[in-house]
């Protein structure tokens, strides 16, 4: 369809530019209907996820061995080591006792090199930065002070990949995601690869916990707000943990606790795109990545990839005449050069002129032919984008809170007995119709939020509400708070290796 009058955005574009534009639009614009259409797909994969059919669904629903959550009384000094994207932190964590903690944390680069070296290569690349944290900042001076009860330092080791955990402590990689491919590491297990590391390395360091930064996200926020149902990242990568009923868990014989956090996996979600709205420049994406076929999801949303989108659409304009009259640059060419943080600042800018969108394309990218209508446009196509994974991600999180409210007690604990029929809307149809028997006290169920998309996208937050309202009612805002759990991995990290270790000290 062309854009009309009423939806065109700009009355300078050209007929052809708006029917190629109102093209794309469509595709990318994600109806009510069709939100709603993959949330209920999602909850069937969770159920087939959560029931060991692996056949008929794309999401792991790892069950994690964390069955406790914190509520911000918990006390102690723990290592954590967060290893998910470009950057390995390693972390001293103390927690206080009083929902509050601190950090002390040192990140070191990892290199494109290492990203693709043999998995012991990395691991001794951690081991010796872990060595070089502990003396550098006096760590063991510091534990003595608010000791964890044991004499070797305990690690928490969030690892934000998808590993099938069999303890708290023993995890084996299924897939790398985000850019890394280490041969050696899938199928075996990361804490023992961890563990022998550092004892090769003489380092006295003890790995008590592996968790998933969903799961650390999750207990980091539970920390501070104990009411936290879901621990969801949108970064370089996008996942969700939510903590489940362990009668939920059909592939869990004799469980010996009531519930369990389960890492989603959720970037994989619909990969052989069944339900997804993939366009030709979503598939073009997929083809040339590091691993196509698989994270299909993640890859319309996640900070990685949205540039990579974008510049797909640039180009396609391009080569249609319809942008930068028909020219590129050579480095608009290269592959993922048009990264996403262009598009955050292309978003925030809302001068009338558009100004600083020509000087990021002419500094960064080369590109001197831009005229107003050249402005317009990628500002447009990044909109498109934008708004697309902010709805995609509201989508998921829905999904989860539906599920969570759809079997009967499964929020009991947060205030939330609600016994819902299939296919209801969570907060539209049961809440506003009893609307008198509301508990108006209640609790918001908390989302723990970590991600540089989340954090600095532009109306990210605020298209996510819009979409969860669409798909939870009108009272989606009230009920659900989503928060930043910044620094959630490292923190969650060493909340895990507590409660591996046991070591829960209560304050008085
Ligand atoms: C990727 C990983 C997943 C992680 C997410 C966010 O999807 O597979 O384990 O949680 O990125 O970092």
């Amino acid at each position: 369809p062309t854009l009309t009058s009423s939806n065109k955005p700009y009355s300078r574009w050209s007929e052809k530019q708006s029917k190629v534009l109102g093209d794309i639009a469509e595709e990318f614009t994600l109806s009510t209907s069709q939100l709603e259409h993959l949330t209920t797909a999602f909850i069937d994969q969770m159920q087939a996820g959560l029931a060991g059919d692996q056949k008929s669904t794309d999401l792991a629903m790892i069950s994690t061995f964390v069955s406790g959550r914190p509520d911000g009384h918990e006390r102690g000094s723990y290592l954590a080591l967060d290893l998910g994207g470009t950057n390995l932190r390693v972390c001293l964590i103390t927690l206080k006792g009083n929902n509050d903690f601190e950090t002390n944390s040192k990140a070191f680069k990892v290199s494109d090199h290492l990203q693709e070296a043999h998995i012991s290569e990395l691991m001794d690349f951690i081991a010796i930065s872990i060595k070089e944290f502990i003396t550098s900042e006096h760590i063991s001076a510091k534990i003595v002070e608010h000791p964890s009860d044991s004499d070797t330092l305990e690690l928490g080791f969030t690892f934000s990949f998808p590993v099938t955990q069999t303890a708290i402590d023993a995890g084996m990689l299924l897939r790398w995601t985000k850019g890394f491919n280490c041969p050696g590491a899938v199928g075996n297990d990361i804490v023992q690869l961890l563990q022998e590391a550092l004892n090769r390395n003489k380092i006295n360091v003890h790995v008590a916990a592996l968790v998933n930064d969903t799961v650390g996200t999750l207990l980091a926020h539970s920390y501070k707000h104990p009411n936290t149902f879901i621990g969801a990242i949108f970064g370089t990568g996008t996942n969700g943990a939510y903590v489940e009923d362990t009668r939920g868990i059909k592939s869990m014989k004799n469980p010996t606790t009531d519930e369990m956090i389960i890492n989603i996996e959720w970037g994989n979600y619909d990969k052989d795109k069944r339900f997804l709205p993939v366009t030709l420049f979503d598939n073009k994406l997929d083809r040339e990545s590091i691993n196509p076929g698989v994270h299909v999801f993640e890859k319309m949303i996640s900070g990685m990839y949205l540039g990579e989108i974008t510049r797909n659409i640039l180009l396609h304009l391009i080569d249609h005449r319809l942008l930068f009259d028909g020219t590129s640059s050579a480095k608009l060419n290269q592959h993922w050069s048009f990264e996403t943080k262009y598009m955050s600042q292309i978003e925030n800018d809302t001068t009338a002129t558009l100004i600083p969108i020509a000087q990021i394309l002419e500094q960064d990218l080369g590109i001197y032919l831009n005229t107003q209508v050249d402005r317009e446009i990628v500002k447009f196509v990044c909109q498109l984008v934008g708004k697309r994974a902010a709805r995609l991600s509201a989508m998921a999180t829905a999904a989860v809170i539906r599920r969570g409210l759809s079997v009967e007690g499964r929020l009991a604990g947060h205030g939330y007995p609600l016994k819902l029929s299939e296919g209801d809307r969570a907060f539209g149809s049961v809440h506003e119709s009893t609307d008198s028997t509301i508990d108006h006290s209640l609790q918001p169920i908390h989302v723990g939020i970590d991600g540089s998309v989340f954090e600095h996208y532009p109306h990210f937050e605020e298209r996510m509400v819009e979409g969860l309202t669409e798909l939870l009612g009108s009272r989606a805002k009230d009920i659900v708070a989503l928060g930043i759990a910044r620094d959630g991995s490292g923190v969650g990290a060493a909340l895990a290796a507590l409660i591996a270790t046991k070591n829960v000290v209560q304050s008085p």
